[in-house]
């Protein structure tokens, strides 16, 4: 499985990943974007039907700002956003 969070110190908000992959990039009131599968902790693992939205998204982040591992992040209660 998969795992995702975006480094929000260096996203620049463009909007990119939100687009392509709508149901696991949401930005915050600042135009952030977070991972709302879990807060973006990166410790739910992306649903394999959501695997092609993810790969468009990393691939296309300009500041390269969407980090994806095969082991989790860190712990559920340990919610960044
Ligand atoms: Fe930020 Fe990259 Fe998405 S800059 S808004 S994480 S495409």
């Amino acid at each position: 499985a998969f795992y995702v969070k975006v480094d929000r110190d260096t996203c620049i908000g463009c909007g990119a990943c939100g687009e392509v992959a709508p149901d696991i990039f949401d930005y915050d009131d600042a135009g952030i974007s977070f991972s709302l599968l879990d807060g973006n902790a990166g410790a739910v693992p992306v649903p394999q039907d959501l695997t092609d939205d993810l790969e468009d998204a990393r691939d296309g982040c300009p500041t390269g700002s969407i980090q994806v591992e095969e082991e989790p992040f860190r712990t559920l209660d340990e919610k960044a956003v």
